[in-house]
């Protein structure tokens, strides 16, 4: 069975996801989700994988993402030496061969895509692309990153881990949706 990549992700009404290398808005509370889902295993011996942008990881207020395997992309390298957890990968490609890995396998539980943009949109393209947990946040931000068009493939499915109706939490209105790509092939 292939590796299932789920994507997550925050977008305002017009799919902006930052302005300045920054997140527009901060809600306590959509931040404690997105943390315990990367984050949560049900084998505790198993940690799980996030593929990250170098500039979204360079820019993130956790270096390593918490209780999380790093796999950072950059096709200029990066030297992620000093972070535990961390591992750099000079393509996409070279990531899915890692997750793939008989050995490394007994090792993580889920792979997360945490963004950004481009490597969004690539991972569409693969066949390990599942899920995409989606918050939308009710109000057009000035963006200038924006999350890329989901495939015409997906469909809205029921996830009980996310939270559920319209949640308003530090001035801020959002909801999670999930959906799920109808060609995953288990
Ligand atoms: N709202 C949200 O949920 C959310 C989610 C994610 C990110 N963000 C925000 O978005 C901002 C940055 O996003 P971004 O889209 O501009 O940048 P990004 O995807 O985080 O980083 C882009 C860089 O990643 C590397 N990269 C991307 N795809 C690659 C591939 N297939 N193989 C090898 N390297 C690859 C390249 O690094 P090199 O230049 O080193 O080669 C590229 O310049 C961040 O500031 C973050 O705050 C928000």
């Amino acid at each position: 069975m292939p590796f299932k990549f789920k994507l997550i992700v925050a977008a305002c009404e017009n799919n902006g996801i930052a302005k300045n290398k920054k997140l527009p808005w901060t809600i306590p509370s959509e931040t404690s989700y997105y943390l315990r889902m990367t984050g949560e295993v049900k084998d505790k011996t198993k940690k799980n994988v996030v593929i990250v942008g170098r500039k979204t990881f360079e820019e993130s207020p956790w270096k390593p993402h918490p209780d999380c395997i790093n796999f950072v992309l950059s096709r200029s390298g990066l030297d992620v030496s000093q972070y535990p957890d961390t591992y750099a990968f000079k393509s996409l490609d070279e990531a899915i061969a890692k997750l793939n890995d008989e050995e490394f396998k007994k090792e993580y539980e889920d792979s997360w895509v945490i963004g950004g943009n481009g490597v969004y949109k690539e991972v569409y393209g693969t066949e390990h692309f599942y899920r995409v947990y989606f918050t939308r946040v009710f109000h057009p931000y000035d963006c200038d990153t924006f999350f890329p068009k989901m495939p015409e493939t997906v469909k809205l499915v029921e996830d009980p881990r996310v939270p559920q109706g319209i949640i308003e939490d530090a001035g801020h209105k959002y909801i999670v949706h999930v959906y799920e790509n109808i060609n995953f092939k288990e």
